[in-house]
Order: C-alpha cells, then sequence, then structure tokens
C-alpha cells in the first residue's frame, strides 16, 4: 500500500491557523502475521496466516487487535494493560519469549512475524495459556511474617532498616508476573519440572525463587524458607543458564541477585560443616 501522504507544518503555521490540522499523517504498511491457532492443551494447532495493515509505532499486539478486528474475532489473546505493566500478554514471537505490547513491529526482521502461546504452560485457545500453576506454586511460599519489634521500634511504630537492605529485596518486586522467565527455564519446559508445588522433586522456577528472595533478603522478615528451597522450590535445579534474566523484561537480575544467593543459602545450611558446627555452637539459624 502506498504511504500516506505526510503534512509539514511549523509551529508558526500551526498557531495562526484555523480548524483543524493534520501534523503528521501516519504512515501505513502490511504486516504478515503467522499464529498458532487451536484449542485445549491436548488439540491440535495450526498455524494461520493474516495480513494486516499496521501504523507506524505499532507493536504485535496492535496487529493482533487488527486481526480480531478485521479477520477473525474469534482469535483468543491475553491483555491488559497495553503497557508492559500487566505481564499478560506473554507470547513467543520469532519464538523469543516477549511481551506483545512492548514489541515493535518495525524492530522485527524482515517477513512473517510468528506469534505463539508460551510453551512452558498448557495452552487454553490459541495465544492463551493457562498459568494457574503459578498461584498455587505463590501460595505454598509462607508469606511475610514481620519479626518482633525492639522496644525502640515499638516506640516509633515502624520497623528499622538500612537503605541497602531494603534495595537489595526491592529489586525483585518490579516483578510483573509476566512468567517469561518461567516459560524460558528449561528446567520447568523440558525437564518437566513444574510439579505439585506442595511436594518434594519439582522446580519453583525463576520467577518463585526471587519471589523467596525477596522474602528471605526483606530485613523485617522472621520466617525461614530456606529448607522449602532446597526441598519442594528446588533451587537446586537451576543451573545458572541465566536464559531467564535475558527475557526478563523488567531487568530484574534473576540469577545473579536472586537465584544465586539462595543456592548459597541451601548450601551453607546444609552442605558447608563449618556453618553447621558454628550454628550448632552459637544455636543460631542464619536469614
Ligand atoms: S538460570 Fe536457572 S532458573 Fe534461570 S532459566 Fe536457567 S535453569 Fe532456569
Ligand atoms: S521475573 Fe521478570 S520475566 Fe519473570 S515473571 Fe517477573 S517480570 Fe516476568
Ligand atoms: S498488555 Fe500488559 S504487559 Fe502487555
Amino acid at each position: 500500500m502506498a504511504d500516506a501522504p505526510k503534512v509539514d507544518i511549523t509551529v508558526q503555521q500551526l498557531t495562526s491557523q484555523k480548524g483543524p490540522v493534520v501534523i503528521q499523517a501516519s504512515k501505513k504498511s502490511l504486516v504478515h502475521l503467522r499464529v498458532r491457532r487451536g484449542l485445549g492443551p491436548e488439540g491440535a494447532s495450526t498455524m494461520e496466516d493474516f495480513q494486516v495493515e499496521v501504523e507506524e509505532g505499532n507493536v504485535v499486539l496492535d496487529a493482533i487487535h487488527k486481526v480480531q478486528a478485521t479477520e477473525d474475532p474469534s482469535l483468543a489473546c491475553r491483555w491488559n494493560c497495553k503497557a508492559g505493566k500487566c505481564g499478560s500478554c506473554s507470547a513467543e514471537i520469532n519464538g523469543v519469549p516477549r511481551l506483545m505490547c512492548m514489541t515493535r513491529i518495525e524492530e522485527l526482521p524482515e517477513g512473517p512475524i510468528v506469534v505463539e502461546p508460551v510453551k512452558t504452560f498448557p495452552r487454553k485457545k490459541d495465544l492463551v495459556t493457562d498459568v494457574s500453576w503459578n498461584y498455587r506454586v505463590n501460595e505454598a511460599i509462607q508469606p511475610f511474617t514481620p519479626r518482633e519489634m525492639t522496644a525502640e521500634e515499638k516506640a516509633k511504630g515502624e520497623f528499622n532498616m538500612k537503605q541497602v537492605d531494603v534495595d537489595r529485596s526491592q529489586e525483585f518486586r518490579k516483578c510483573i508476573e509476566c512468567f517469561l522467565c518461567q516459560d524460558v527455564c528449561h528446567v520447568l519446559r523440558d525437564q518437566g519440572k513444574a510439579l505439585d508445588p506442595t511436594k518434594d522433586g519439582g522446580f519453583y522456577g525463576p520467577r518463585f525463587t526471587i519471589r523467596i528472595a525477596s522474602l528471605e533478603m526483606h530485613p523485617a522478615d522472621a520466617a525461614d524458607r530456606v529448607p522449602l528451597l532446597r526441598r519442594e522450590a528446588g533451587v537446586g535445579y537451576c543451573n545458572i543458564t541465566k536464559c531467564c534474566t535475558e527475557v526478563c523484561p523488567e531487568h530484574i537480575h534473576i540469577t545473579d541477585n536472586g537465584i544465586i544467593p539462595m543456592k548459597e543459602r541451601v548450601a551453607d545450611r546444609y552442605f558447608d560443616p563449618l556453618q553447621l558446627v558454628i550454628r550448632k555452637v552459637t544455636n543460631t539459624s542464619r536469614k
């Protein structure tokens, strides 16, 4: 399709002109989308091709909406904010886990844009998957458990916390629960370790390892989640390939700042004989 005409106009012309003006007509173009369609976790799926008109600056989610509006309203996708903050529109775009609303079409290479649902979780319909396992994992983690306040804290009515300690766990609270890291993690995806989160033998995945890290590193938390990390959360399964960190849209340092310190706590607790002796003698457990 030919580009719409561009109208150049100066600020002076703009302020002196009466009536509506077009400052710049947007460029339109056709894109070729190849979308995986299918119903239910076991149902067969097919790739379906669509050609839709998009405008300059559009993202993949815009193109999907265009398909729904002009080609096939039955195409299912999940979205909410279109601002990279709700974590709903996760998909695999040209094989890479990404947010559809944050992937500009013009940044993708020439050729069809292949859009598929995340593969770690069972498909419900088309691009929508059932991510409820993640919420069951979250429920299995002991929530924030405040420690006893000191007399000084009680008088003030608040915990004394150093900013450096607050900052450490703050990073993990940027998580938008898009589950792209869970999708890319080979332990969940290829080794099938997304098991019953209340039982030993599975892996909670990067998202919930940093959720545990955010609680364990919280300076006012008193709970001990190290046994959970070792057993049900299966932190030992992570082999620090850092694929999760690479796809995180919030740029959280999942492995370096979250998973590795949690692995160290498990190693200290269960495998370091010196630490074991010190804790036995002093009758302390490390938070
Ligand atoms: S670093 Fe660990 S948690 Fe992250 S993708 Fe690799 S195995 Fe999974
Ligand atoms: S850690 Fe990053 S990739 Fe994983 S769920 Fe949170 S925001 Fe998404
Ligand atoms: S629609 Fe909310 S993150 Fe994409």
